[in-house]
């Protein structure tokens, strides 16, 4: 991919990762073209974002369709308009089909607040409390079928600080999220880091562990 490639940001909600995007682009610290903001939800103020910054906004409502599959044809033709080269979910809430999958494989990108493959799905902050753990982040990792379980890019974790609540680890998790999500980002849109045969490859060597920054 060339190094300003043409990034689409989908998301349902409040938008702070598209927000670390924008703000990187802005100071010049990321080079890619965030060539539209897509929501499937209309009031999700990731959109209210977007178009302070002047980025192009669209919004498909999953309700609208009867299946998945209509519905994420449908953004297809709606991201298509913008031929993206990345799509980068940020807090898209919604599953993507085999097809949606295919149709841009390997360019697409997740974050997920774990420390992949643990803990998969949600709660993850008070799923971290409830067992103990020492540790805890975020991972960036490309989007395969299976949940939660691509090629794993690049992890930020944190030490778990004793009688923290699940609220406060949360915001640390965020925070880290904002710094490694466009960095991660960054690297595919360069070509640094590439999906081939199903597998993480950085710098041209197949990575069996993602990159880990202690914060
Ligand atoms: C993040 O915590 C991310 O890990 C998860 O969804 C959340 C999105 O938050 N996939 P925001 O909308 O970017 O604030």
């Amino acid at each position: 991919m060339s190094s300003a490639c043409k990034t689409a940001i989908l998301i349902s909600g409040s938008g702070t990762n598209l927000q670390a995007f924008i703000d990187a682009v802005d100071h010049g610290e990321l080079d890619l073209d965030l060539c539209v903001v897509f929501s499937n939800n209309p009031n999700a103020y990731g959109l209210q974002r977007a178009e302070k910054a002047g980025i192009p906004t669209a919004c498909i409502q999953h309700s609208d369709y009867p299946d998945r599959a209509s519905f994420d044809k449908a953004v297809i033709a709606e991201l298509e308009r913008f031929s993206p080269d990345l799509l980068v979910l940020a807090g898209f809430m919604r599953i993507l089909s085999t097809e949606f999958v295919a149709r841009y494989s390997g360019r697409i990108l997740n974050i997920h607040p774990a420390l992949l493959p643990l803990y998969p799905g949600l709660n993850t902050h008070q799923r971290v409390l409830d067992a103990g753990d020492d540790w805890h982040g975020s991972t960036v990792h490309f989007v395969t079928e299976k949940l939660d379980a691509g090629p794993r890019i690049l992890q930020g974790r944190l030490a778990v600080n004793s009688g923290e609540s699940a609220e406060e680890l949360a915001l640390r998790v965020q925070a880290i999220e904002h710094q490694i999500y466009p960095q991660a980002a960054a690297w595919v849109g360069s070509g640094a880091v590439e999906f081939r045969d199903g597998e993480c490859w950085i710098d041209g060597k197949l990575a069996d562990e993602p990159v880990i920054q202690t914060y």
